[in-house]
């Protein structure tokens, strides 16, 4: 066991649930703070408390109460959600990094880990194998703050000597927890329907494609990251990561193998108009380089392992 106290925020998200797991399987179930705006729907081992990111005083608190020598910082808006209310978003998303990383500053933490996201690229970006450095327009108020922040760890980084480290996560799924309101929900949603019996109204086009991550792989990545040494890390801003990359069409059909009578229909809705400005995959060679960055996860092994853990939380529930 190693002998760092980490704070994690938005413990309770659908990265924050799983992510928070295997922090406490490698420093320790006390040595790992759980904290979100909300208190968890189930209650598991070690320490929760609550805190909303904007409240700098609780937040430097509890980084004193506990001495946290790490930062997780997950707590967000997310796409979808923050377009309904921009100001909100942007307020919560920005507020509560410049917290994190003046904290770290202040009180000189080891490390923070903060996860940007595809959405930092925009509709003037190159959509096809997508390079770590290209042009950058966002136009919505989550890839703004995505790319603000960014640029605001590179800032404490190269003036303060902060070490945060970030990564541009493609769209996550997972089976343990449900997404918080992002424009990539549909490849988590698909699952469920097939589980139940029901039709998918998918909010995307048949022909959407966006670069998506099997959850063990979002957090593996991560954690080899913050893992990996200090001189290893060329990117200060967020790098780049890819793993698959697929249409509502193509997800589909890799669900019907298993579920033949499943059905979708299409109904693309105001989330259309973000994903036609993301990327259909992006290039992740400098995470390969610096860091030896590798999926394991494709389309047919995510879905069949999404499918054998759905199935089983079902049983168990029923
Ligand atoms: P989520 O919406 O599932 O979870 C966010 C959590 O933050 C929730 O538990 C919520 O209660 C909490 N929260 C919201 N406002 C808060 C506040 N003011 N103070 C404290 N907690 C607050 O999001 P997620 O999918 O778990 O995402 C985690 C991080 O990963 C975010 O930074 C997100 O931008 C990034 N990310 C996620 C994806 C994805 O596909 N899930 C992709 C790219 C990047
Ligand atoms: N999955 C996230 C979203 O759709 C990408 O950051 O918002």
């Amino acid at each position: 066991m190693k002998k760092d106290t980490i704070l994690v925020t938005g413990a309770n998200g659908q990265l924050g649930s799983e992510l928070t797991t295997a922090l406490k399987d490698l420093f320790g179930e006390e040595q790992v703070i759980a904290t979100d705006i909300v208190q968890p729907q189930e209650a598991s081992e070690g320490p929760f408390e609550l805190l909303d990111i904007q409240d700098a005083e609780r937040f430097s608190a509890l980084v004193d109460k506990y001495q946290v020598t790490q930062i997780y910082h997950l707590a967000a808006i997310l796409s979808a959600r923050g377009e309904q209310n921009p100001v909100q978003a942007w307020d919560i998303n920005m507020n509560g990094l410049l917290n994190v990383l003046n904290l770290a500053k202040e009180k000189s933490l080891k490390k923070i880990y903060w996860p940007s996201s595809i959405a930092v690229f925009g509709p003037t970006t190159p959509c096809d194998n997508t390079p770590q450095k290209t042009v950058m327009e966002p136009n919505t108020v989550y890839g703004i703050s995505k790319l603000s922040g960014e640029l605001w760890c590179q800032y404490y980084f190269e003036k303060f000597g902060v070490d945060v480290r970030s990564l541009r996560y493609p769209g996550l799924i997972g089976y343990k927890a449900l997404p918080g309101g992002g424009t990539t929900d549909y490849a988590v949603d698909i699952y469920h329907k097939a589980i139940e019996g029901k039709e998918l109204e998918c909010f995307l086009s048949e022909d959407s494609y966006l670069p998506m991550m099997y959850m063990p792989d979002a957090v593996r990545a991560t954690l080899e990251l913050m893992e990996a040494e200090a001189d290893k890390i060329s990117v200060h801003t967020s790098y780049n990561l890819g793993a698959l990359s697929f249409s509502p069409k193509e997800i589909y059909e890799e669900i019907k193998k298993h579920y033949p009578d499943f059905s979708i229909r299409y109904q693309p809705d105001f989330r259309q108009a973000i994903a036609d400005t993301w990327p259909n995959s992006v290039d992740d060679q400098q995470a390969r380089d610096d860091w030896d960055w590798k999926p394991e996860y494709d389309l047919a092994a995510m879905t069949q392992d999404m499918l054998d853990n759905l199935k089983k939380l079902k049983t168990v529930s029923v």
